[in-house]
């Protein structure tokens, strides 16, 4: 394609979005297994009558989180095996990412940067790291259901309760990633590219010059 430059490959962008529909799901339906949605009237919304029911609720959670936890072991094999590692933080990112971030809202120059924005790279671990101690807790919680593992009440509590807070971390990482993606006229390119995959030549030059330089020597 002509001044366009490859960003995502199908693979990524089927994983991408595979996580992020599943995650939307399991957000949904995480919080109606607290439950809050009758309470607050969502049951009445024509459409959502269904999550009255917690056996409803949480069958839809468990079939979207086979999704969203097939997504997470095929991003961390995947990625692992092909050593794609532009994702995880380098020296310099956090300040760097103030500075992306001061740029995003008009404050100083944005400095020069790799395929990823260093605050993308640090947002990758937080997000990877509240994902992981979801699911761990999650399948915990699964295997005591299916009595495959006997917890004590103690412990069960604390799964749950970490399985909830780290739920409310990742609705708080989502809200944030959207946000940023959204809220800011500079990230569009970057929304578009994770449904076609391409990106414009110029974006790159000017935003990505690393990346750039390092995709002109070969
Ligand atoms: C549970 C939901 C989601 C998860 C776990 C997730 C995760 C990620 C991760 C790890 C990245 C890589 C780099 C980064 O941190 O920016 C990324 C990129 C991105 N995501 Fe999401 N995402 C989710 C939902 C969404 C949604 C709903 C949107 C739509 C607005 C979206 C739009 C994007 C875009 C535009 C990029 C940037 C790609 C690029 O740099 O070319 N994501 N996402």
């Amino acid at each position: 394609m002509k001044n366009k430059i490859k960003r995502h490959t199908l693979i990524e962008i089927i994983e991408h979005w595979s996580i992020a529909l599943s995650g939307i799901v399991l957000l949904f339906t995480g919080l109606g297994c607290l439950p809050l949605y009758k309470r607050y009237y969502i049951t009445e919304i024509p459409g959502f009558g269904w999550t009255s029911d917690f056996y409803n609720v949480t069958m839809v959670h468990y079939i979207a989180s086979v999704v969203f936890v097939a997504g997470v072991i095929f991003h961390i094999f995947y990625h692992g095996l092909r050593k794609d590692f532009g994702l995880l933080p380098k020296k310099g990112d956090l300040s760097k990412s103030i500075k992306v971030i001061a740029a995003m809202i008009g404050i100083g120059k944005e400095p020069p940067s790799d395929k990823y924005l260093p605050e993308q790279r640090i947002a990758y671990v937080g997000i990877g790291l509240i994902i992981l101690i979801l699911t761990v807790t999650g399948i915990i919680k699964i295997l005591k259901n299916l009595q495959w593992i006997v917890l004590s009440p103690t412990m069960e509590s604390i799964n749950t309760l970490i399985h909830t807070l780290t739920g409310f971390l990742f609705m708080f990482a989502f809200i944030v990633h959207v946000g940023t993606v959204l809220l800011f006229k500079s990230n569009w390119p970057l929304l578009k590219s994770m449904f076609t995959g391409w990106i414009d030549e110029e974006y790159v030059k000017r935003r990505h010059s690393i990346w750039y330089e390092k995709i002109k020597m070969h």
